[in-house]
């Protein structure tokens, strides 16, 4: 198939859940920023604002925060009560081992259709960041953990009530040798139609 690059890199991206060590510097985060600011958006202000964890500092009050939201939303009484601690370790650790992590955030829209355009606004937003992040081998994982729902947990990191969390991104470096995931699609004709062919399936499946 005959693709431009821009294609290439929508169908070649994927969500890179092993991390490297390797952190990106703040000023290629700051260029990724500028580009996917370029995303479409609805209202009178730009939606987007991103907290940046980088440092050793804030990530360890970061990954604390987490961990004590996820103790305060009782998440672990999910678990096997058996491999509670294990699960609690692995999560930290995990967290703790991210290089780098975006928290993206979009204004609470007033009213249903304010609230969708920041929410999609906002989405197209971290899709840029993650189109760019792959064109310079950059990985990015968009994370919706239960904490983004927190009011504690946002308060903690600075994340004003009038704002809500659309995603954590962690971000490392893509190691060459990393084995890429593969992830495929259904075919169009699975879940497109015509507006005729629509109504006719929807009289007929309620007649
Ligand atoms: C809104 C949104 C929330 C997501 N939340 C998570 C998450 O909490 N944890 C995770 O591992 N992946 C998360 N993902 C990544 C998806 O699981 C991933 O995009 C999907 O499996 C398709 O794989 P691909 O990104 O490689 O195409 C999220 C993606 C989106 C768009």
């Amino acid at each position: 198939m005959d693709m431009n690059s821009i294609e290439q890199i929508i169908r070649e991206r994927r969500t890179i859940r092993t991390l490297t060590d390797q952190t990106v510097a703040l000023d290629v985060i700051y260029e990724l920023l500028e580009s996917a600011s370029y995303a479409p958006y609805h209202s009178k202000e730009e939606p987007w604002e991103v907290i940046i964890v980088s440092e050793e500092q804030e990530r360890q009050v970061f990954v604390k925060e987490i961990m004590d939201s996820y103790d305060r939303l009782d998440i672990w009484s999910r678990y096997d009560q058996q491999n509670v601690a294990k699960a609690k370790t692995r999560t930290q650790d995990y967290f703790l081992e991210v290089p780098l992590s975006l928290v993206v955030t979009a204004p609470i829209g007033e009213s249903e259709k304010s609230n969708l355009e920041a929410i999609g606004a906002v989405s197209a937003f971290i899709q840029n960041i993650q189109l760019v992040a792959w064109s310079r081998q950059i990985g990015v994982t968009w994370r919706t953990i239960p904490v983004i729902f927190d009011k504690v947990f946002k308060q903690n990191i600075g994340v004003t009530e009038e704002r809500q969390i659309i995603g954590l991104l962690d971000i490392s470096k893509i190691d060459e040798k990393q084995k890429l995931p593969i992830s495929r699609r259904n075919p169009v004709s699975q879940w497109a139609i015509g507006l005729t062919d629509k109504l006719s399936d929807f009289s007929e499946n309620n007649e």
